[in-house]
C-alpha cells in the first residue's frame, strides 16, 4: 500500500512551533514556576497507575497546545484508531501491527482479514498457563526423572530482551527455586557462563525466535542441544523433555527435533520488540506464574485502553511522544535518558532501546521520501543513583541538553531502613537540580571566590519527566512497557515513518554471512570487501594460523 502523505515540516502547527520556540527560548524554567503556582498541577496526568509530572519541561499552555495540535494534524486519532482495529499499517511488511491484541480480554473482539484473533491469543496464554504450573509445581519432569530447576532462554533482539528485562523486573514475585538464564550472543562465552554450573537433568531450554532463522538463536540453540545431549548420555528422545520453543515458524522448530507440541506460538502481527507480552515471555511466566502474569496483560491493556480513548490533553504515551519531538526538533536534543529509580528496572534502559530505536530510527517517510528532519533520538540509561556518579556531570554542567524520564516508586518492595526514602531524595533532588540550577549570585553567597563561580554554577533549565507510581507491581510493569510503546507509536506518526519494520539490520547480517566462510575456509579465500575489510580478514585469519 503506498500512500503520499503533507511532509510534517508544511503543517500549519509545525510552522508555528518553529515561531514558538523562538519565543521560549530564554525562559527559564526558574521563572515559569514563578509566575504560575498551579503549574505542577497544570502539567500532571495520571492513568493506569502511573502518575505523569510533566511540569519541568520547557513548555508553556501555548506549547502545548501547539503540540496537539501537530498531533491532530498527522492524524494520531486515524492512526490510533487504524492500529486497534488491526489494519496493515506496517506498510513495507504488509502486516497489522496488533501487540494490542496481546493483551485484549478474552471476550474482546480484533479482526485480522475479518477473523478475531483474541481466541487464538487465549489459547496460546492458557497453553503457556499449563506448562508453567506444571514446570513449577513439579509435574514437567527433565529426562532423568529430575525436576527442572533451571530455565535458560535462548534468544535475541525482542526474543531476548522482553523476558530478560521482565525477570529481572519482577524478580520479587518469582519462584526462588527455579533460577534464570538468558543466553543471546553468538559469543560462546555467552553459553558457556550461562551452563557452567547447570546440570543438565533438571535445566529445561526455551528457544524463542520468531523466525527461527535468526544466527545468533539457532547456533546457541544448537550448542544447547549438544551439550544436554553430552550431559545426558547422548540419548535423543532427552530433547521432548528439556527443550520447547516459542516461534511463528513451526516447520523449522520441527526441522529443529522440537516436537510442534512443545511449541507456544504467535503471529506475523506481533513485531519482535513488542512481544514480551506473547509467548515470547514464557520465562517470565515460569517465573512468576500465570496469575502475575495475566495481571501484567491487565497492566499493559489498561494503558492501550487510556491510548485508545483518553483525549490527548490527558493521555500519557500521547504527552511523552510529543515532548520527544519538542526536544528532538526544537532543541537539537539527540538522545532520551531513562533513568528508573528501582533497581528492579535495571534492564528496563536496555530494553527500550531495541523499543525505540529499532522502532524510529527511520530515515525515510511511509511514502519512501527521504526526511528532512531528525527522527529517532537514542535511548540510554542506568538506574539511580548509580548513574549520579558517573554521566549526571554532564547533564548538569555539559553542553548538550537531555531530556531525562525519571522512573520512580513512592514504596520500596522490600523495605529496608532507611534505604527508600534515600533513594526517592535522590530522583527528586535531580529533577529539582536540573530544572532550577544555581545561580552566580547563589554561588557568590555560599562564599566561593570569584575564580570559582562559574565552576560551580548550575545553568538549570533542564528538562525531565517525573513518571511516579506506588511501587513495581506486575500491573505497573504492563502500563510503562505500554506508556512506551505507545509513545514511540506517537512519535513516529508524527515523523511519518514506519515504526513496525526494522531493514536497518539486515546489512550487516548478510555481511556476515559472507565472511564466515571467509574466516573459516582452509584456504586463503579471495576477498573482495574494501582493503579495510579485507586486511582485518587476513589478520584474523593469521592470528589462527591459517592460510
Ligand atoms: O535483527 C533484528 C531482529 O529481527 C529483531 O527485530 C528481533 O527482535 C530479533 O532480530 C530476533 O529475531 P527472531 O525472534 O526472529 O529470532
Amino acid at each position: 500500500m503506498r500512500t503520499t502523505t503533507r511532509l510534517l515540516t508544511a503543517h500549519p502547527a509545525w510552522k508555528s512551533l518553529s515561531k514558538h520556540r523562538r519565543e521560549i527560548e530564554r525562559v527559564h524554567l526558574r521563572e515559569l514556576f514563578a509566575k504560575d503556582p498551579k503549574r505542577a498541577e497544570r502539567f500532571t496526568a495520571e492513568a493506569a497507575g502511573l502518575f505523569l509530572d510533566y511540569s519541568k519541561n520547557r513548555i508553556t499552555q501555548v506549547t502545548l497546545k501547539l503540540l496537539l495540535e501537530l498531533a491532530e494534524q498527522s492524524e494520531l486519532r486515524a492512526k490510533i484508531d487504524a492500529m486497534f482495529s488491526g489494519q496493515r499499517i506496517n506498510v513495507t511488511e504488509d502486516r497489522a501491527v496488533l501487540h494490542v491484541a496481546l493483551r485484549a480480554p478474552r471476550d474482546a473482539v480484533i479482526e485480522v482479514d475479518g477473523r478475531n484473533v483474541v481466541p487464538e491469543v487465549h489459547a496460546v496464554l492458557d497453553k503457556m498457563a499449563d506448562f508453567s504450573n506444571r514446570v513449577r509445581a513439579g509435574q514437567w519432569k527433565g529426562h532423568t526423572g529430575k525436576h527442572i530447576r533451571n530455565v535458560v532462554n535462548i534468544g535475541i533482539g525482542g526474543s531476548d530482551l522482553g523476558p530478560l528485562m521482565a525477570c529481572e523486573a519482577l524478580k520479587h514475585y518469582s519462584d526462588r527455586n527455579l533460577t534464570f538464564r538468558f543466553v543471546s550472543n553468538v559469543d560462546g562465552i555467552d553459553f558457556v557462563e550461562a551452563a557452567r554450573d547447570l546440570d543438565p537433568a533438571g535445566t529445561l531450554f526455551i528457544v524463542s525466535s520468531k523466525t527461527f532463522t535468526t544466527l545468533e538463536t539457532m547456533t546457541n540453540a544448537q550448542t544447547a542441544r549438544d551439550w544436554l545431549l553430552k550431559g545426558l548420555g547422548g540419548d535423543h528422545s532427552a530433547v521432548a523433555k528439556h527443550f520447547v520453543a516459542v516461534s511463528t515458524n513451526a516447520a523449522r522448530v520441527s526441522a529443529f527435533g522440537i516436537d510442534p507440541a512443545n511449541m507456544f506460538g504467535f503471529w506475523d502481527w506481533v513485531g519482535g520488540r513488542y512481544s514480551m507480552d506473547s509467548a515470547i515471555g514464557v520465562s517470565t511466566m515460569l517465573a512468576v506464574g500465570p496469575e502475575n502474569f495475566k495481571a501484567m496483560l491487565n497492566g499493559f491493556h489498561e494503558m492501550d485502553e487510556h491510548f485508545r480513548t483518553a483525549p490527548f490533553e490527558q493521555n500519557l504515551p500521547v504527552l511523552l511522544g510529543l515532548l520527544t519531538v519538542w526536544y528532538t526538533h526544537f532543541f537539537d536534543a539527540q538522545t532520551v535518558a531513562v533513568l528508573p529509580y528501582e533497581q528492579y528496572l535495571k534492564r528496563f534502559p536496555a530494553y527500550l532501546q531495541q523499543l525505540t530505536m529499532e522502532s524510529n530510527g527511520k530515515h525515510v517517510t511511509l511514502d519512501g521520501q527521504q526526511v528532512t528532519y531528525d527522527t529517532g533520538p537514542v535511548f540510554w540509561g542506568e538506574p539511580g543513583t548509580n548513574g549520579q556518579h558517573s554521566f549526571y556531570q554532564l547533564i548538569h554542567q555539559g553542553t548538550r541538553l537531555i531530556p531525562c524520564d525519571f522512573i520512580a516508586f513512592a514504596q520500596a518492595l522490600v523495605p529496608l531502613g532507611p534505604h527508600h526514602d534515600m533513594l526517592l531524595a535522590n530522583v527528586l533532588a535531580q529533577a529539582e537540580a536540573l530544572a532550577s540550577g544555581k545561580t552566580a549570585k547563589e554561588v557568590k553567597a555560599e562564599g566561593a571566590p570569584d575564580w570559582l563561580v562559574p565552576h560551580r554554577v548550575f545553568e538549570g533549565n533542564r528538562p525531565s519527566n517525573m513518571i511516579l507510581a506506588e511501587c513495581l507491581t506486575p500491573e505497573i510493569l504492563g502500563a510503562l512497557v505500554a506508556l512506551y510503546e505507545h509513545s514511540d507509536f506517537t512519535q513516529g506518526v508524527i515523523w511519518n515513518v514506519n515504526s513496525f519494520d526494522q531493514r536497518g539490520v539486515e546489512l550487516g547480517k548478510a555481511l556476515a554471512r559472507r565472511i564466515i566462510p571467509e574466516l573459516e575456509s582452509e584456504r586463503a579465500p579471495r576477498l573482495k570487501h574494501d582493503s579495510s575489510t579485507n586486511n582485518l580478514i587476513r589478520r584474523c585469519r593469521q592470528i589462527k594460523g591459517a592460510q
